[in-house]
């Protein structure tokens, strides 16, 4: 199992946290409904969860951007802060906190542990030559740029020359490699793990921790004429939140089972983040996982571009469920995609309305007729070997050996291949021909009951990528009472016969262009 969780039974996943200069579009909900289906996958399971999500508020990017908005930095962010959280709630996501970097808990703990690796030695002064991404918040030499471009985002970035504070990480490349080598799970997927260990190879130079030129940061403690480097800054928030070393939120859930990042932003949760915990001494986090990145027409959608989508119309247009489905189904977790209608579209006319939606209404009609909605009762379940109660099992492993990898995709896969042999058992089992012999009763009782189990464990299987689907689907067969915290009982014959099912309206109506 990659996701660690059987030594204390605790969980702790995270996102980034967002730069709020802008409002989030469907890129950043990407990362963030990935944990969600981590966390609602662990809790399912009975694993004590904390799944942390926040917002990264300081820097020169939020101070510009403000400043072009006529605004204060702070009044910028309590804007948009309320955008990114208005979000989470549309899209269900079931973070246990939100942290914020103008917090006092994190500004204060940030500045103690500045001062713990300055007193420690690792951090000293000197002066800093080079350029800057504002974008990014990034530091490059002349031979990392490409084309006299930042070679992330292919900006102009600007030169810099002040005093500085700097991290020494040079002295942590040793630390890391063999750490790596140690450690092969701890970044993936392993061609990025393969990519990182080969810039550490080649060198790792100390790098600037604080900006004398930026305001809008959290001063450092020895010297109020500097800033913290905005990165520093926001990559304690995976610690701030948890409180102090000795609190209890700390005990129970650091290190982090795992950070989910996208794939720009690997060096600093790969290379600058473990040196820093390690000069603190503080154990690291179990796994990095690094996603690809929504591209529209090949380019990375992004605000600033132009190509972004906004989270919230989408959502009203397919639902909520319907877009956590295509988000985590559509393209490999780890891989880029390119984002289209047109691909979202079919996955809702298709998987989910004649697959998912159509199993649903089927069975409940079939159950309304023949059964006067009741679920019957057949006392052949428990010795029926069919497709659907053999496979159940099976299906159940594949999905917890991919989410526990993070292959969000295989796992739907996995699901869907259970439903269309749902769908297949309808054919097969014909309940129509069934229903015209009455010396077959018994033998239609079985069916409907299998359909219906089928259901009740589908919706189980969905739940972490679909709950409000999942709940529906329960609701749909007369299960009232699972609902909160239901707990992942996917053991065939597990519905009890005899009640009412309240069959509604199709789950997934076509969508037409
Ligand atoms: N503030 C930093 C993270 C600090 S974490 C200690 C940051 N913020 S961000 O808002 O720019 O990006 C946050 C996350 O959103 C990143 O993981 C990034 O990869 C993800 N995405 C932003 N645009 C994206 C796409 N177009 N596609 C997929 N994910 C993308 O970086």
């Amino acid at each position: 199992m990659q996701l660690d969780t059987e030594t204390d039974n605790s969980f702790y996943v995270t996102t980034p946290i967002y730069y709020v200069n802008d409002l989030p579009h469907i890129g950043h909900t990407y990362t963030t409904i990935a944990a969600d289906v981590l966390a609602r996958y662990m809790r399912e399971k009975g694993t004590n969860v904390f799944f942390l999500t926040g917002t990264d508020e300081h820097g020169q990017k939020i101070q510009k951007a403000a400043e072009a908005n006529s605004r204060s930095p702070k009044e910028l962010t309590d804007e948009v802060v309320t955008r990114f959280r208005d979000v989470w709630k549309r899209l269900c996501i079931t973070n246990d906190d939100f942290i914020r970097t103008t917090e006092e808990r994190h500004v204060s703990r940030v500045q103690k542990i500045f001062k713990a690796i300055y007193d420690k030695g690792d951090i000293y002064l000197g002066e800093y030559e080079g350029w800057y991404c504002t974008p990014c918040e990034s530091f490059w030499t002349q031979g990392q740029l490409a084309d006299s471009k930042c070679p992330d985002c292919a900006r102009a970035p600007e030169m810099l020359k002040e005093e500085s504070y700097f991290f020494r990480l040079s002295k942590y490349q040793d630390f890391l490699l063999q750490y790596f080598e140690e450690h092969p799970e701890f970044i993936r997927p392993r061609s990025r793990r393969n990519e990182l260990l080969n810039r550490i190879k080649a060198g790792l130079e100390d790098i600037s921790v604080s900006r004398a030129a930026v305001e809008w940061g959290i001063t450092v403690p020895m010297n109020p004429k500097h800033t913290i480097y905005v990165w520093v800054d926001a990559l304690f928030n995976y610690i701030t939140a948890l409180g102090d070393e000795n609190s209890d939120r700390f005990k129970s859930f650091w290190p982090a089972n795992i950070h989910i990042i996208g794939k720009e932003i690997l060096w600093f949760h790969g290379v600058i983040w473990p040196a820093l915990l390690k000069s603190l001494d503080i154990e690291l986090p179990l796994q990095v996982f690094t996603h690809g990145w929504w591209t529209i027409e090949g380019k990375k959608m992004s605000k600033s571009l132009g190509n972004a989508i906004d989270p919230i119309s989408i959502t009203d247009k397919y639902g909520v469920d319907a877009f956590r489905y295509f988000m985590l189904r559509e393209v490999p977790f780890g891989l880029d995609g390119n984002f289209s209608y047109t691909a979202l579209q079919n996955r809702v006319n298709d998987d989910l309305g004649n697959d998912l939606g159509n199993l649903l209404y089927r069975t409940l009609s079939m159950t309304q007729k023949y059964f006067k909605g009741i679920i019957p009762k057949s006392d052949s379940v428990s010795n029926d070997n069919n497709k659907l109660s053999e496979n159940a099992a099976l299906i159940e492993k594949q999905i917890e050996q991919n989410i526990c990898n993070s292959q969000f995709s295989l796992s739907l896969e996995a699901i869907w291949i259970y439903i269309k042999q749902a769908n297949k058992y309808v054919e097969d089992s014909k309940p129509w021909v069934l229903a015209k012999d009455e010396t077959r009763k018994e033998e239609l009782a079985l069916t409907i009951y299998n359909l219906n189990e089928a259901l009740r464990i589908i919706a189980i299987f969905i739940y972490p990528f679909m709950p409000d689907t999942s709940k529906k689907i329960h609701e749909q067969l007369g299960i009232l009472e699972i609902e909160e915290n239901m707990r992942r009982d996917t053991t065939w014959g597990g519905l009890a016969a005899g009640i009412k099912i309240q069959k509604g309206e199709p789950l997934f109506p076509k969508i037409e262009d």
